[in-house]
């Protein structure tokens, strides 16, 4: 490769491209779900967004594939074909009604490093791969991050049709009807040796940055989540027929074992505890009936994996508690468990001397949310940047992060790229 290989920190990211492909990928979204962006894992928007990834890095002259699990991958080779690659990307599903930035700004921001790289003739000695984590969201199937638990070989076809959506469809068959190859998914398995090191750039989805009033930061630990099912049944019966005392009424139930999820959490949440019940249906959900049947999904966060343990296993006895001295049956299932990991203090220290070579020192902070990254670094040393969120709110349209942040972002995702190829063997 020819090219001249500029000062570390000769990058700057171009804000109005990133502005405009973060809106490109933002338009794709469920016609009719709004308010916000609603890509879903495994759906034919999710890739679209895959496709436009794809045709820019084409056009680039960098070279695509897509694996069985349907992560897509770009890379740029390096000057020395026998070094592991430096990854960086993010994932372009999302969860209904979400806002623009999440998974997004990661790949826009790898996308943006490609051009940069290619467009200044920069030269580096790893191979870099941009990478698009298929169905990071657990908003569609209870267990988030598919894509990459599938790279990381953390799971296997034979664990694809447990996970069903909310019609029935399983992960097998939603990945079958978008042209990938769920029975072959071990091929997608990333081996150590081939990479050297993976960042990801994300929004923080909290309140830290913004609250501390600083603009980069750099994750120390990625928090863990349990998710539960608690499937109730009672009886269903008249409202007005029903004299209080007869009554098994699920959704009354439910109503105590949503409050008793909140006050286990604060038992320990200056720990870091979080518990929350985001999601519940009732059956028949009629103004004159008597709750029958209620689910609900109990969605546990922690820096601790033994705690983490300790706080789904303490909600799950006590919801049988209530459900047993209301006279209703409860049946527990856990949906999906990923454990708390620390992320790599060497590539941690790297991305912060980056950030220092752009006058930014970073925060050190944990995510509360769980990440791609949070699974690749069970296969390669990893480290994640975050941009401040606006009132930390994620998940919501109203998820925002100003333009001067997300481009300072992305010149430390790129500054960091460099800074690792001089790093790493
Ligand atoms: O749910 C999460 O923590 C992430 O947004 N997938
Ligand atoms: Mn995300
Ligand atoms: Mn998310």
């Amino acid at each position: 490769m020819t090219g001249t290989v500029r000062p570390i920190g000769a990058i700057a990211a171009d804000s109005g491209r990133l502005t405009a492909l973060i809106e490109r990928f933002a338009a794709l979204s469920e016609p009719g779900r709004g308010p916000g962006v609603t890509r879903l894992a495994y759906s034919p928007l999710e890739r679209a967004a895959h496709a436009v990834f794809a045709e820019e890095m084409t056009a680039l002259g960098i070279r695509v594939w897509t694996d069985a699990a349907g992560n897509t991958i770009a890379e740029r080779p390096g000057t020395d074909p026998t070094l592991p690659a430096i990854g960086i990307g993010s994932h372009l599903d999302s969860v209904p009604n979400a806002g623009t930035f999440d998974g997004i700004l990661g790949v826009a921001a790898a996308m943006e490093t490609a051009r940069q790289l290619t467009e200044r003739e920069i030269v580096h000695r790893h191979p870099v791969r941009f990478v698009v984590f298929a169905a990071e969201e657990g908003a569609r199937f209870a267990q988030a991050c598919t894509g990459s638990l599938l790279a990381a070989g953390l799971i296997g076809s034979a664990d694809l049709d447990h996970q069903v959506d909310p019609d029935g469809i399983t992960l097998t068959e939603a990945m079958s009807a978008v042209g990938l190859d769920p029975g072959g998914v071990e091929s997608a398995r990333w081996s150590a040796s081939n990479w050297a090191a993976f960042v990801e750039l994300h929004i923080e989805q909290g309140p830290t940055l913004e609250s501390l009033g600083r603009r980069l930061g750099v994750v120390d630990t990625v928090s863990g989540s349990t998710r539960v099912r608690l499937d109730l049944r009672g009886r269903a019966a008249h409202t007005g027929a029903s004299p209080m005392r007869l009554r098994a009424d699920a959704l009354a139930a439910a109503a105590e074992i949503v409050l008793l999820v909140e006050s286990v959490a604060h038992q320990t949440a200056e720990l870091g505890t979080r518990a929350t019940v985001g999601k519940l249906t009732v059956a028949p959900n009629s103004m004159t009936t008597i709750a029958g049947e209620v689910s609900l999904c109990v969605d546990v966060r922690e820096l601790d994996g033994d705690r983490q343990q300790r706080v789904a296993a303490e909600i799950v006895e006590r919801a049988g508690g209530v459900c047993a001295r209301r006279g209703i049956a409860m049946r527990a299932e856990t949906l999906a468990e990923a454990l708390p990991v620390a992320l790599s203090p060497s590539v941690r220290e790297v991305l912060a001397t980056a950030c220092r070579s752009l006058d930014i020192e970073p925060v050190v902070l944990p995510s509360g949310a769980s990440h791609d990254a949070q699974q690749v670094s069970h296969v390669t040393p990893t480290g994640m940047i975050f941009i401040p969120s606006r009132d930390g709110i994620s998940h919501d349209p109203a998820e925002w992060s100003s333009a001067e942040d997300i481009a300072l972002g992305a010149t430390a995702l790129a500054t960091a790229v460099l800074h690792l190829d001089t790093a790493l063997d």
